[in-house]
């Protein structure tokens, strides 16, 4: 079973009251809902873990930028990709970026509202650089697009790892 994480940044607890101009009314069990019901469709298994859900948002607010970091580093193991809404870390967190990095799987950056659009310190993301792709100002179907985006992506990687005559050569020479 294909194991994805999705992991969600600070004050996305908050999405269908907050800023509903810019987020939107859905909220976000609503979000991990359609997730979930699309891994299903697509056989892939999601593990939704949120930070700050709950009602010390503030008070896990400054833990959360190590929990991300915790999470990413234990999807090494046991995971295949990462869909990731950093959300204002995205712009400020080195350490999510490092983490992604170092853990190397393949992740997407989700954005509800398009950050490109918006103020110029919402235009440079920390973890673009190590990711596969973002989808940014597509509401919560960005999420689901980057579900399919990802599964697609590991189909495609599965089948060339298969075919390819150079990894049966490291093979062999392994040996
Ligand atoms: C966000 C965009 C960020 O700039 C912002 O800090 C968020 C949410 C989005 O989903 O549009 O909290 O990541």
């Amino acid at each position: 079973m294909r194991r994805i994480l999705v992991l969600h940044g600070p004050n996305l607890n908050l999405l269908g009251t907050r800023e509903q101009s810019v987020y939107g009314n859905q909220s976000l069990d609503s979000i991990d809902s359609a997730l979930i019901k699309l891994a299903q469709d697509l056989g892939v298994e999601v593990d939704v873990r949120q930070s700050n859900r709950g009602v010390e948002v503030d008070v896990r607010q400054s833990n959360s930028e190590g929990e991300l970091v915790n999470w990413i580093q234990e999807s090494g193991t046991g995971y295949q990709g990462i869909i990731i809404n950093p959300a204002a870390y995205t712009h400020t967190s080195i350490a999510i970026r490092d983490a992604l990095a170092a853990v190397g799987l393949p992740t997407v950056e989700v954005h509800l509202s398009n950050i490109h659009q918006r103020e110029p310190f919402r235009h440079h993301s920390h973890v673009a650089g190590v990711a596969l792709g973002q989808i940014s100002g597509l509401g919560p179907t960005g999420y689901l697009l980057a579900l399919r985006g990802l599964h697609d992506h590991l189909s495609a990687q599965k089948k060339f790892k298969k075919s390819s005559p150079g990894s049966r050569r490291q093979k062999s020479a392994s040996r």
